[in-house]
């Protein structure tokens, strides 16, 4: 069961409908993020809120609504689901001209889900998880602050319809330079000689909220993370491997493409940490 709120009303599930108008659906013009919580309250909310406002910004779409607004509607559908929540906001950029001119659109449209968060079984933080090496590049939308997250995921899609097909449950993109980019909902991060490596904002991905927080957790452990761009062999190389998603926070991968890995200290570490970490808004995380 999900549960929907449409600017603001509740509405039956199979009430919920936009405007085949909606600039949204006709030209992927939107942009979402994911909060979920972590026993019982909503988790990083701030950190989300503040790249949905990135997001806003870099595509031209004002929302006119106060983040305390935001907030407590996500809290309110948190509250509605009952035990630990995924939470979903979209924001379209509303019905308007059919045209590719957003000029037109001048009523945004805010669309909250809800439904039980569902994380990947025990065994999976244990034995680690298979990724696709995907054929498809990825192209950035912006190469300085961070990807916008919008609902234009065709590419990510269609990896991801690749590592079903070769039975991995991620797939990894590279940029349109072969270097490593990101999977198709999640940061990627490798341990090399003990030091922590994951791909620098300028290689074409979206700033994750979980890849923030595992700066912060690195930083407390002493554990150095280099930022870079970097060439697939450089992964193919590392000691241990992890993905980071607001859904799967620390996630141990075991195969990419023909290479194999185990789960390792530096991995575990940083998923205990994670586990313990509580609340993290009140913390000064750069984003
Ligand atoms: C393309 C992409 N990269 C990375 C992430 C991880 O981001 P976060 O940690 O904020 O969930 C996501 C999450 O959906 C994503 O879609």
């Amino acid at each position: 069961m999900v549960n929907v709120m449409m600017n603001g009303e509740w509405v039956a599930p199979e009430d919920a409908k936009i405007s085949v108008f909606d600039h949204g659906f006709l030209f992927g013009d939107s942009i979402y993020e994911v909060v979920r919580t972590r026993h019982g309250a909503l988790f990083a909310a701030g950190m989300h809120l503040k790249r949905l406002r990135y997001s806003g910004d870099q595509i031209g779409l004002e929302l006119p609504w106060a983040d305390t607004l935001m907030h407590d509607e996500m809290e309110a559908m948190a509250k509605s689901v009952g035990g630990e929540a995924y939470v979903r906001l979209v924001i379209t950029r509303g019905p308007g001209p059919l045209s590719i001119n957003p000029d037109g659109c001048v009523n945004p449209m805010r669309i909250l889900f809800g439904k039980p968060l569902e994380v990947p079984a025990a065994h999976v933080y244990k034995d680690g998880i298979h990724i696709h090496l995907s054929r498809i590049r990825k192209n950035p939308l912006s190469k300085v602050k961070g990807n916008i997250k919008t609902g234009n995921y065709l590419d990510h899609v269609m990896a991801f319809r690749e590592a079903l097909a070769h039975n991995c449950q991620e797939a990894l993109l590279l940029n349109h330079r072969k270097q490593v980019a990101e999977c198709t909902t999640s940061n990627i991060f490798w341990v090399t000689r003990g030091k922590l490596h994951t791909p620098s904002l300028r290689s074409g991905i979206l700033k994750g909220v979980t890849r923030q927080i595992v700066f912060y957790l690195a930083e407390q452990q002493g554990i150095v993370c280099e930022e870079g761009l970097f060439p697939l062999e450089e992964l193919v190389q590392a000691d241990e491997v992890f993905i980071t998603s607001t859904t799967r926070d620390v996630l141990p991968v075991s195969v990419v493409g023909e290479q194999r890995y185990p789960v390792g200290p530096i991995t575990r570490r940083l998923m205990a940490d994670f586990d313990a970490i509580g609340q993290v808004d009140h913390l000064d995380l750069k984003f």
